[in-house]
């Protein structure tokens, strides 16, 4: 029967052509679908006389089972495509590395400010803020710094513009965190100032601070911890005692020399610069001056409204920049500053 041959031929083309499931089932109901090709035939076997019946009956069923396996094949390959396309779509490259979380560092200034703060708090002292954006009287006025202080001169202090570019009334970025010393003092005898025996003030007041100067040592944001213990009996002596242990708590040994040296500021009599050098390892002798400090001016107490007949303080003021410095061995402040990630790493 050649037809059979041919209808089973035209079968595996149609199937073949369609890569749509649907299509597929579609093209099957031309074949063996209630009327399709194969079906009609079966049904014609009746008419035959019985000899023929036998032979074209088992003809039939050959060529309907080779459509069906054309069909089935195809099902197959169609199946298999639609997997692999989705394979492919959806495909993880597991070599990948993975994306695992960056762990975080504190800044090395950060972490020595934390430290600061701690071994101050053990003694009582507590942590103080203030704008970094300042005016002219808490920064100068109210720390008995006179007019013509150069201080406040243009090439030491960024002061503030206005937006058409004249000159802001007084506004500077702070030179130092002493005016946090200023409006502290201000808000405690505003609070407390009534009684017959105020409490003692006692505070360090960590922040940011600006001056026009960039080197090695020098950078034109650094940070300051100021130190302010106001009470009716505090003195000289306590400022070194406390200065001293800090110190060596700071850096960790008692291999360690703490120098007081005159000098020079407007808010404290008498004032000193606060040197320190190590007995031992690469700074051995060294003397490196890291504070200054002094007895609170009587001025400066008069002005905030406290009475310098009663009460004494002293005050201090810490680079932790170079105690950074100091105590991780680096030797150019600007690696504080600039942001590279190889060197912050060390620290994390
Ligand atoms: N404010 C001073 C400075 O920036 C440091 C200082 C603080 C000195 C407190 C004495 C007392 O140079």
């Amino acid at each position: 029967m050649d037809n059979l041959d041919q209808i089973v031929g035209e079968a595996r083309a149609a199937f073949a052509a369609l890569s749509d499931p649907d299509a597929l089932e579609q093209a099957k109901a031309r074949f063996l679908g209630k009327s399709g090709q194969i079906t009609e035939l079966l049904k014609g076997l009746g008419k035959l006389p019985p000899e023929e019946k036998k032979t074209a009956g088992a003809a039939i069923n050959v060529a309907k089972t080779a459509v069906e396996n054309a069909l089935n094949e195809r099902r197959e390959a169609i199946r298999q495509a639609a997997l692999e396309a989705r394979l492919a779509e959806e495909a993880l490259d597991v070599t990948l590395p993975g994306r695992s979380e960056q762990r975080g560092g504190l800044h090395p200034v950060t972490r020595s400010l934390e430290r600061i703060e701690a071994l101050f708090a053990s003694i009582g002292f507590e942590v103080a803020d203030g704008p970094e954006i300042e005016d002219d009287f808490h920064n100068f006025t109210a720390l008995n710094t006179p007019e013509d202080h150069p201080a406040r001169s243009m090439h030491d202090t960024f002061y503030l513009q206005n937006p058409d570019g004249s000159l802001a009334d007084k506004v500077l970025l702070r030179t130092h965190t002493s005016p946090i010393q200023a409006r502290y003092m201000q808000a405690h005898v505003a609070k407390y100032g009534h009684l017959t025996h105020m409490p003692e003030i006692r505070i360090i007041a960590p922040g940011r601070v600006y001056r026009v100067d960039s080197d090695a040592t020098h950078s034109p944001m650094f940070h300051q911890v100021e130190g302010l213990w106001v009470g009716e009996d505090v003195s000289f002596a306590d400022l070194k005692g406390v200065i001293a242990d800090f110190l060596r708590s700071f850096f960790e040994t008692d291999d360690l020399s703490v120098r007081f040296r005159p000098s020079f500021f407007p808010f404290t009599e008498p004032s000193a610069e606060i040197d320190v050098a190590f007995m031992s390892g690469a700074l051995k002798g060294r003397w490196l001056e890291i504070a200054g400090c002094g007895m609170v001016h009587p001025n400066v107490l008069k002005i905030a409204g406290i009475d310098p007949e009663k009460y004494t303080g002293f005050a201090f003021g810490f680079g932790p920049d170079r105690l950074t410095m100091l105590r991780y061995g680096v030797n150019d402040l600007r690696l504080f500053f600039e942001g590279d990630l190889r060197f912050l790493r060390q620290f994390a």
